[in-house]
C-alpha cells in the first residue's frame, strides 16, 4: 500500500520565524518578500525525500533509520492574531506540527493559541526553539549537535538557560518538553530542537525528528486509500480560470473529470475541470508556473478549477467520486464544519478581500465595528452606493484587502464622499481606518462647533455709544470668553439683542477674545432704556449649545469656561431645570 507524505503545519506567534524556517528548507525567500513582513495566507509546499536526505542524511544515519516516506508536506500559517481561523485550519488538517517559538521571547499569545489548536485536534508536535543565532557569542554551524560542542562554556550555558526558561513555561501549561537528544521515550515527552531558521542550524535535526516520528507513529494514518479526501484552504478568483480553490488532499487520489463533492454549510457536487500543482519545493501561494496534471494523490496542496466553486466555503471538506450516485452518498455522510460567520449589520463598513481566508482575518480585525457586507471580490459602483447609504459618515468606507478598484469607481466614490481604503497588509488597513475615523470625528466636531453660540461676557464702554438703536452700535470690551457675529445677548437673563457685525480698528472681524476692544453693531437693542452704557452683557446660550460646548472640553478655554459657568448659574436662577 502506498504511503503519503505527512502533513506538517508550522504554527506559532507572529514573527517567531515559521516562514523563514520553511524558506531555509526550500531554498526560497518568501518571508522577505511578504507584504508587511507577515504571512497573510496559508501555504503548502512539498519537500521530497531526496531533499530530506540531502539536509538531514548524516543525522538520520546516526539515529540508524532511513527515509521511507515520500517526503513532507509543509503548511505555513500566519501568526498574526487576526488570522486565528487560518491558523486553526492549518492545525486541523495536519498529522504533525512544528510549534515555532523564538527562544529569546518564549511563549506568546498566539503560541498559546496554537497550543490550544493542537490540543483540540490532538495533533502531535515538536517545538522548534528558533533564533538561537541571537544568543550572545553563538558561533553558527549546520548541525546543532555537532555545533553546540564548539561553543564557549558561557555561551552553552546561555543557551541552556534560555532553553529551559521556555521549557518551564511549557511545563506551567502542563506540557512536558525536553531537548530532543535527551529524550528516551518520544511518547512521553515533546521534543524540542534548538534551531536557527536564519542560518539553517538545527534543521538537519528537525527534519530527522519529523521524519522519524512520522515513520514510527503515523504510518497507519499515512496509507493512501480510495477516493480523495481533503479540505478547502482558500477560495480565490484567478484571471482566466474563474473561481478556484486551493485544497489540501490528505487521502486518496483525485482525477480530472471526476465528480468533486464540496461539503460545508451549503454542500454541492461539481465536476473537476483542471488540476494544478506547484513545482516541488515551491509554495502554492507564490507559485506562478503551475503544472496541469491529470491526477493528484495525497498528500498535496492543489489548485482546483471547477464550475460553481464560488460557493465553496473555506475549511469545507472535499472528496472525489466516480459517479453522481457515489457523490450523493459521500455528500450525505459529510460532517458539517463550523460556518464562517459573515455579519450583516444594517449599518456598517463594507469589506472586500482577495480570498475567503483573508476575508475572515478582516472580519476578525474589524469585528469592533458594525459590518454591513464582507465578500470576496472587487469594488463596484453598487458597493460604493451601499457604503454611501450609511447614516453614520464614519461608516461610509470600503475596506479592500489585496483587491484593486477601477479608476471610475474610485472617482465615483470620491464624489459621494465614500472612502476606499486599499492595502495588501491587513493591519495597515486597520491603522488607516482608525486614522480616518479620527479625522472624520475632528471634521464633525469642527462643523458642529462652527454654529454654536460661544460663551462671552462683554461690557458696553461708557462714552462709546455711536448709535442707540437700529442697529445699536457701541464700543465693547470682551471681559471673558469669545464673541462671534450672530450671538444673542442678554442682561440679567433678559434678551438684549443679537450681535450683527464686529469691527476692530475699521476691519470686520469674525471673533473677539478676552481683553479685545471692538465696535459691535447689535440688532434689536435699544441702548439707554433697559440696557445702558457701562452695562455688562453675556451671550444667551441655548441648552443644546451649552451641552455641545461641554462635549468638547479641550476646545473651550479656561476663560470661556468661567463665563459659561456664570451664564449657567444665571440661567439656573431663572429656570431651575436648565443646565442639568
Ligand atoms: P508570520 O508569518 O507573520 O507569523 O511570521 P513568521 O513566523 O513566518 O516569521 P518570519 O519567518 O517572517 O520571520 C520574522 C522575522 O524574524 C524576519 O525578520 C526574519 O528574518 C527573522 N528571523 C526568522 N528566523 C530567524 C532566526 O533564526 N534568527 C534570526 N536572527 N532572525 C530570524
Ligand atoms: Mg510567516
Amino acid at each position: 500500500m502506498e504511503i503519503r507524505q505527512p502533513i506538517i503545519a508550522t504554527l506559532g506567534h507572529v514573527d517567531h520565524g515559521k516562514t523563514t524556517l520553511l524558506d531555509r528548507i526550500r531554498g526560497t525567500s518568501i518571508a522577505s518578500s511578504e507584504a508587511g513582513g507577515i504571512t497573510q495566507a496559508i501555504g503548502t509546499t512539498v519537500i521530497p525525500a531526496e531533499t530530506i536526505r540531502e539536509i538531514a542524511g548524516p543525522v538520520i544515519d546516526k539515529f540508524h533509520f532511513s527515509v521511507s516516506i515520500p517526503g513532507l508536506l509543509f503548511i505555513d500559517t500566519p501568526g498574526h492574531e487576526a488570522f486565528s481561523t487560518l491558523r486553526k485550519r492549518g492545525g486541523s488538517i495536519s498529522d504533525l506540527a512544528i510549534l515555532v517559538v523564538d527562544i529569546n521571547e518564549g511563549i506568546m499569545p498566539q503560541t498559546q493559541e496554537s497550543i490550544n489548536i493542537l490540543k483540540n485536534f490532538r495533533v502531535p508536535f515538536v517545538v522548534a526553539m528558533n533564533k538561537i543565532d541571537r544568543i550572545q557569542g553563538w558561533q553558527s554551524g549546520a548541525s546543532f549537535l555537532e555545533n553546540v560542542k564548539r561553543q564557549h562554556d558561557d555561551v552553552k550555558n546561555a543557551l541552556e538557560e534560555s532553553f529551559y526558561k521556555v521549557v518551564e513555561q511549557f511545563s506551567s501549561l502542563g506540557i512536558n518538553v525536553e531537548r530532543f537528544d535527551r529524550i528516551q521515550d518520544f511518547t512521553k515527552k515533546v521534543a524540542a530542537v534548538p534551531i536557527s531558521g536564519q542560518t539553517g542550524e538545527g534543521l538537519p535535526e528537525l527534519l530527522a525528528i519529523l521524519t522519524g516520528l512520522s515513520q514510527q507513529f503515523l504510518k497507519e494514518r499515512l496509507k493512501v486509500t480510495g477516493h480523495a479526501k481533503g479540505s478547502v484552504m482558500e477560495v480565490k478568483e484567478l484571471v482566466g480560470m474563474g473561481t478556484t480553490i486551493d485544497a489540501i488532499i490528505y487521502d486518496g487520489t483525485l482525477t480530472k473529470g471526476e465528480y468533486l463533492v464540496i461539503g460545508g454549510s451549503s454542500p454541492f457536487v461539481t465536476k473537476i475541470r483542471s488540476l494544478l500543482l506547484p513545482q516541488p519545493m515551491k509554495d502554492i501561494r507564490t507559485e506562478k508556473k503551475f503544472r496541469h496534471v491529470d491526477s493528484v494523490s495525497a498528500a498535496s496542496g492543489v489548485k482546483i478549477a471547477a464550475p460553481g466553486l464560488e460557493n465553496a466555503g473555506t475549511g469545507a471538506p472535499i472528496a472525489s467520486a466516480k459517479n453522481e450516485d457515489e457523490a450523493q452518498k459521500i455528500l450525505a455522510g459529510m460532517e458539517k464544519p463550523e460556518d464562517v460567520e459573515i455579519r450583516a449589520d444594517t449599518e456598517g463598513i463594507i469589506i472586500r478581500a482577495e480570498t475567503v481566508g483573508s476575508l475572515e482575518a478582516m472580519l476578525n480585525i474589524f469585528s469592533k465595528y458594525p459590518i454591513r457586507e464582507a465578500v470576496v471580490g472587487g469594488v463596484t459602483r453598487e458597493t460604493v452606493l451601499k457604503a454611501f447609504a450609511n447614516t453614520d459618515e464614519k461608516l461610509r468606507v470600503v475596506m479592500c484587502f489585496n483587491t484593486k478598484s477601477a479608476e471610475d469607481v474610485v472617482a465615483f466614490a470620491k464624489e459621494r464622499g465614500v472612502d476606499i481604503l486599499t492595502s495588501n497588509v491587513i493591519y495597515h488597513l486597520n491603522n488607516e481606518y482608525t486614522a480616518l475615523r479620527k479625522a472624520k470625528d475632528e471634521k464633525a466636531r469642527k462643523s458642529e462647533l462652527e454654529n454654536v453660540v460661544r460663551a462671552a461676557k462683554i461690557r458696553l464702554l461708557p462714552g462709546f455709544v455711536f448709535r442707540a438703536s437700529n442697529p445699536a452700535v457701541v464700543g465693547c470690551e470682551i471681559l471673558g470668553g469669545i464673541l462671534k457675529p450672530g450671538a444673542p445677548l442678554m442682561k440679567d437673563g433678559a434678551a438684549a439683542g443679537k450681535v450683527k457685525q464686529m469691527e476692530n480698528q475699521g476691519e470686520t472681524v469674525q471673533e473677539a477674545r478676552t481683553g479685545e476692544k471692538i465696535a459691535v453693531s447689535i440688532d434689536g437693542l435699544n441702548i439707554g432704556r433697559a440696557v445702558k452704557e457701562g452695562d455688562i452683557l453675556v451671550t444667551d446660550i441655548s441648552e443644546n449649545d451649552y451641552r455641545r460646548l461641554l462635549r468638547y472640553p479641550d476646545f473651550v478655554s479656561d476663560s470661556e469656561r468661567a463665563v459659561l459657568r456664570e451664564i449657567e448659574q444665571l440661567r439656573r436662577s431663572e429656570k431651575p431645570s436648565w443646565g442639568m
